[in-house]
């Protein structure tokens, strides 16, 4: 279905959001049809620009992350007919978030239905909400909506994302506000609901009277990525954890919603997400990458990149041990860990299961595994044993495996498309609810608290991530499953 007319302001236009994910996902979405004739975007930045500059900028951009293979972005050859009636509809206007001029001139070129979408940094969060409330922009029109969207960082800890949410929530009703994770846009990590409730062979096996551990791994092999100054406020935990882990967490972990409407999915979210207990001062570990090789490259360590303090102690790598407090969970154990410059890329879920109740064989070759590849190459794979060939009975480890690829054409999508469609659409089921942000920051707070002290753990570039996290799941007789 097209999406209803509406004008998409972005705040934080001339940044790198706008020009690497966002302005793309756009144009993903023109390609597929789903803008309405009267879609129109309003760029708002305090970059000294035109429109038409702003227009051309991000017209290279597009071009460059076409041909580049690595880039997320996959439209092959840019359609030109798309992009000229698209960027027809792009506008460019100076302003400055913390000026009321702004809402002002902005509110002058708004009618009808609008999304505001604040691609800046967090701090900006609230004074634009207020600015926009200010000029009565977030009043909505009689049949249409005012829509706010915000991304992470909310907040940096427990009791500064319940303050912003406070302040939000005094100049916009919970409905308006879409807080994105943009993990939830990946189509992989939509999958999980259905490969759980959609199936029957997986789900009765979803629990602690199968499953001795889960797994959430989130290695990345870039380092900071001249976000250095960003990094040394935010570290691992804060980037990747309370967030994107969470959600991921949240999907594999959820009871079953009674619909798919966005009031079940979220509730049963945060159902799961209030049941984790705060993590224990023993079952975290910390690291930060020191100078390594990878990829045949040599690579500085973290506090030699620029903007980082020369002997920084924000962690680069956070790996946590929770438990979850509910009967499906209860005995088992979710080990998380994410870290950059790290010896590969993988986005990966493990469900480790336990040995069959009666040994029958003996002790086992490996440990069954069900891994559902998020990102790379997507898909699941399993791993069991097998009766070895030959006189006997000796045991021999096999794997099968669903690729994604093999199933479906691949499509182009960064993650955002189905984000900013939903946003449109008024379908709020993959965004977060305050509840949502709160419980994660409250399971966190421990780990805030313990590392304001001592100093992480360094790690090579390339390998994988510090001992200490190794030593984590040993202390419990198991082991982190290979970044593959
Ligand atoms: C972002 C973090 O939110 O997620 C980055 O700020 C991280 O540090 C990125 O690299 C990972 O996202 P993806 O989609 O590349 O796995």
């Amino acid at each position: 279905a097209i999406a209803p007319a509406c004008t998409l302001v972005l705040f934080g236009a001339a940044g790198d959001l706008v020009k690497r994910l966002l302005m793309p996902s756009i144009y993903d979405l023109a390609v597929s049809g789903v803008l309405d004739p009267g879609f129109r975007v309003v760029g708002v930045d305090r970059a000294d620009i035109s429109t038409q500059s702003w227009r051309d900028g991000l017209n290279a951009a597009l071009h460059e992350m076409a041909s580049d293979p690595a880039a997320e972005f996959n439209a092959g050859a840019i359609r030109e007919d798309v992009w000229q009636d698209l960027a027809g509809r792009l506008e460019f206007m100076r302003g400055d978030v913390t000026d009321d001029a702004t809402f002002e001139a902005l509110a002058k070129r708004i009618d009808g239905n609008a999304v505001f979408y604040c691609a800046v940094a967090g701090r900006f969060f609230a004074p634009i909400a207020e600015g926009l409330g200010k000029a009565g922009l977030l009043r909505r029109p009689g049949g249409g909506f005012r829509r706010l969207v915000i991304e992470k960082p909310f907040g940096d800890d427990l009791a500064s994302a319940r303050a912003l949410d406070a302040e939000l929530l005094s100049l916009a009703a919970e409905e308006q506000i879409y807080r994105i994770d943009h993990f939830l846009g990946k189509e992989t990590v939509q999958a999980i609901l259905a490969l759980r409730f959609a199936n029957r062979i997986f789900e009765p096996l979803w629990s602690a009277e199968h499953l001795d551990h889960v797994q959430i791994t989130a290695a990345e092999t870039l380092g900071v990525e001249g976000r250095g100054s960003f990094y040394e406020r935010a570290g691992a935990l804060r980037d990747m954890v309370p967030n994107h882990l969470f959600q991921i967490l949240a999907m594999v972990a959820m009871e079953p919603p009674a619909d798919l409407g966005e009031r079940a999915v979220r509730d049963a979210k945060g159902r799961l997400l209030s049941a984790v207990r705060p993590v224990a001062p023993d079952d975290m570990v910390r690291g930060q990458y020191a100078a390594g090789s990878l990829g045949g490259a040599h690579r500085v360590g973290y506090r030699e990149e620029p903007g980082v303090d020369p002997r920084s102690r924000v962690e680069t790598y956070a790996a946590l041990k929770l438990d979850i407090d509910t009967p499906r969970w209860a005995g088992v154990p979710f080990y998380l860990r994410t870290g950059k410059r790290l010896a590969a890329h993988c986005t990966q879920i493990v469900l480790q299961f336990k040995p069959p109740a009666h040994a029958l064989f003996g002790a086992g070759s490996q440990p069954n595994r069900l891994t559902l590849h998020i990102d790379g190459d997507k898909g699941l794979r399993t791993a069991f044993d097998i009766k070895a060939p030959g006189p006997g009975w000796a045991l021999a480890p096999v794997a099968e495996a669903f690729r994604h690829d093999d199933f479906f054409e691949h499509v182009p999508n960064i993650g955002y498309e189905s984000l900013l469609y939903a946003c449109m659409m008024g379908d709020a089921s993959l965004f977060q609810r305050a509840d949502a942000i709160e419980a994660p920051w409250a399971v966190v707070e421990p780990v805030l608290e313990a590392w304001k002290a001592g100093e992480p753990e360094p790690y090579p570039a390339g390998s994988a991530g510090p001992s200490g996290a190794d030593a984590l799941l040993a202390r419990d007789g198991r082991a982190w499953a290979p970044l593959q």
